[in-house]
Formats: structure tokens, sequence, C-alpha cells
């Protein structure tokens, strides 16, 4: 038996106990708070390296009303940027095309707000620090205990200190390398995952962006995008092999490679200038179902993994958590269950449309190493088929400003 198990215990409580403190797990700490529903926070990282995260930042209109529900818009509507439409480009053979998906005219005038995840954590976190709510950062070996009965808690180690932490109900939201999938016996998980065979370079610089609206690339050098924080602050990526790593991409490298990617007219209106950050992140598509079990709900990356071309990973985790409080708040409520036992199909039905989406835009946009000849062809002109098809890009412009939450419900 480890020391920690013996350790003496300072005993808490709570109404629901949230595992981490990301976007998933803020966000349902301040929608409970606002129904008036106790909840504590326990995240294993400082505030400081969570906000050091660097995430695309594409937010679907569920997702803004969700932060407006609870309370923390106000700096997203000042400073975001209201996006009403984004270009695809395919470049191949020196020839390229490029159009423009116009979202607002494809959807009856919906749109997307361009709003970085750093944002929206750092909105939450004052949030809740405003309110003066519990949160215990920087814990270590937490475990979960007793899911399966009435009376679930989370134990950790906090400033030394060993807490157990007793609760009603425990939220995993402690993303994909988190303990709470992995307090579900693995005969009951089920897991659904593809890895895609390469991976995103990205680049954060306080370079203008190259033009005022997202940039999706598919060229014969792979797949780049072109996104942005603000008018003086852009975000790249650049499709790269699996076996790259960071050393092998200087500045100077990333740029050239853009440039040869976007085209001489593009390439010519890229400013350039120093990484202020650089990272490689692998794509996978990955869905671990059921997300309940006993009193353990999953919430985001906890319970799934979209590859980031779609930008649904933020807006997965947000409808995840707006299905799950309104199904507490109707627990504590009038002690119905009805939600509660129904949240995990619910939110799997969105999860899964919205990973659809997100492997069909990866499979498209994307060269993948060794893919038959007729594969790329096939890509090309279903491709040829978007950039001149309006029924086609109103298919690829509903998903993409998200689909309404009610649409879960018709599963
Ligand atoms: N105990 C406590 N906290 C943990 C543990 C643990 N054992 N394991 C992980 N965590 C914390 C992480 O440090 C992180 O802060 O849980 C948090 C999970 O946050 P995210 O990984 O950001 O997941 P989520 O909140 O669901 O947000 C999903 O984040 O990764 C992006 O693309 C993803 O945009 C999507 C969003
Ligand atoms: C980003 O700005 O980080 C971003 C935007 C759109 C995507 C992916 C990432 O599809």
């Amino acid at each position: 038996m480890s020391s920690i198990r013996t350790q003496v215990r300072t005993q808490v409580r709570t109404q629901v106990a949230i595992v981490g403190a990301g976007p998933s797990g803020l966000l349902l700490g301040q929608l409970l708070h606002r129904a008036g529903i106790d909840a504590v926070i326990v995240e294993r990282q400082s505030p400081d390296y969570v906000l050091g995260r660097i995430r695309a930042g594409v937010l679907e209109q569920v997702t803004m009303d969700l932060l407006d529900e609870a309370g923390v818009g106000a700096r997203m509507h000042k400073e975001g940027l209201r996006h009403s439409g984004f270009d695809m480009m395919l470049a191949e053979n020196g020839l390229v095309q490029r159009t423009r998906i116009d979202l607002q005219a494809l959807t009856q005038g919906q749109s997307v707000m361009v709003y970085g995840q750093t944002e929206v954590t750092r909105d939450l976190m004052d949030a809740r620090s405003a309110a003066g709510l519990k949160s215990y950062y920087e814990a270590s070996d937490v475990q979960l205990l007793a899911i399966e009965s009435t009376h679930p808690a989370v134990h950790f180690t906090h400033a030394g200190a060993r807490i157990q932490l007793d609760c009603d109900f425990i939220a995993g939201c402690d993303g994909f390398h988190g303990v709470s999938r992995a307090s579900i016996p693995p005969a009951v998980a089920k897991v659904f995952e593809q890895v895609y065979p390469f991976g995103w370079l990205g680049m954060l610089s306080d370079t203008p962006p190259v033009h005022e609206e997202l940039i999706y690339a598919n060229t014969d050098r792979g797949f780049a995008l072109c996104s942005q924080r603000s008018a003086t602050r852009s975000r790249y990526y650049l499709q790269v092999p699996l076996t790259d790593s960071l050393d092998a991409w200087s500045d100077a490298a990333f740029w050239a490679e853009l440039k040869l990617r976007l085209g001489d007219e593009l390439g010519a209106q890229l400013q350039t200038g120093p990484a202020l950050e650089k990272s490689i992140a692998p794509l996978r598509s990955y869905v671990s179902e059921p997300m309940r079990y006993g009193r353990l709900f999953l919430a985001g990356d906890a319970a799934h993994i979209v590859p980031p071309t779609g930008a649904k990973g933020l807006n997965l985790a947000a409808a995840d958590v707006k299905f799950l409080s309104d199904a507490l708040v109707q627990w504590y409520g009038d002690h119905s269950a009805e939600g509660l036992d129904g949240y995990s199909a619910k939110a799997l039905a969105r999860v899964w449309r919205a990973s659809r989406f997100s492997w069909w835009f990866t499979t498209l946009m994307h060269q993948f190493p060794g893919e038959a000849p007729i594969t790329a062809q096939l890509k090309t002109a279903e491709l040829n088929y978007l950039i001149h098809s309006p029924n086609a890009q109103r298919v690829l412009a509903e998903n993409y400003v998200g689909l309404p939450l009610q649409f879960a419900s018709l599963s």
C-alpha cells in the first residue's frame, strides 16, 4: 500500500467534483455556479500552464451563446473576430484554384467567431476567481473512488496534504490524458480511434494575417492553414511527417515552406517574423463510449478527440458541457434523472456528427503518404466539385458553423 493512500485525509464536500480546469471544466463550473450548484475543480497543472496552451479558436454560435449564458462573453464580443466566410485553395502542378466559402449566404446568415481558446480559458478563469469559487491547482495523484456508488469521491494531494473530496457526481473534464476515462472499466468502454499519418506544425507570430479570413489549402506539398488571433497576430499550420521534430524547423524554414505552399500571389503578401510559439501536434479521431459510468460523466477531450481541421474540439466540449449542466440542474431541481440518463447518447450523437465532418475535411485536405493514385484523383475531383458547387459548399458551411444543439435529440 503506497504511503499516499495511508496519509491522513482532509475531508471536503461539494455537489459536483470537476476534474480538469481546461475549457470543459471551467465552463461547467461556471454554468453550475450560475444555477446555484456547488462545484469544486481539481486541476493537476498551474493556472499559467493551462493558459500557456495554444489551441484552435473558431467558435460556433452555440459556443458563443454558451459563453454568454455563462456570463463570460463580453470580451469575446469586444475582441473576437466575426468571420462570415473562409477560403479553400487547391494548388496542384503550379495551378492554384481558390474560392471563398460564403458561410453567411450558405447558412442563412450564420457565421463563426475567431477568438483563441486561451482567451476563452482566461475569461472563464477570471470569472471563477471573481466568484471566489474553489479550485485546487497543482493537484497530484488524483484518484476517482466509488464512482459506481451514490457517494463517489475524488482523492488528491494538494500542497502536501491528501484531500478527500466527497461529492454527488464527478465530471471528468481532464482531457485525453486524464484519469477519468481511465477510471471506467475497460470491459465497459468502447473505443474508436484513427491516427492520421501526419502532424500539424503550428506557428504563432506577431505578424498581420496574410488574408482577412482563414485559408485552408490542399497543395501538392501538403496541407497549409492560415489562421489568426487578431489584426496583428497570426496562426499558421503546415502538414508535416510524423517523423519531423521541431528542431528541424527554424522560423526561416517554416516561412519558406509556407510561401511555397501558398503560391506566388499569397506568398508575396505573407509578412514573416519571429515565432512566439511553435509546436507539432499529432492528429487523431477518437471517441470513447459511453460518456457516463455510474456517477462519473465525461465531457470534452476526456471522451473524444477530433483532428483540428474542422476546429470542432472546443465546440464539442462546450456542447457536452451544456448537455451535462442542464442534466445536473434538472437533477438538483426536481431529482429527475432523465437528463443524466440520456446524457451520453445525446452528447455522442453530436460528437459523431462533428467527428465525421472533421474526418472528412481532414481526409480531403491532406496528402496521405502512400495514397493510391486513384484515391488522390478522386479527392481532387471532390475538391473541384466543392470549389465549383454551391450545393457542395452548403454542406461544408452547415457543418463548419456547427449543427444546432437540438440536432442531437433526433438521434
Ligand atoms: N487530474 C486533474 N487534472 C487533469 C488530470 C488529472 N489526472 N489530467 C489532465 N488534467 C487537466 C489538464 O491539465 C487540463 O488542464 O485537465 C485539463 C483538460 O483540459 P483540455 O485537455 O483542454 O480538455 P477540455 O477542457 O475538454 O477542452 C477541450 O481543449 O485540447 C483542446 O482541442 C481541445 O479545444 C479542445 C479543448
Ligand atoms: C487556429 O486558429 O488555431 C485554427 C483555426 C481553424 C482550424 C484549426 C485551427 O480549423
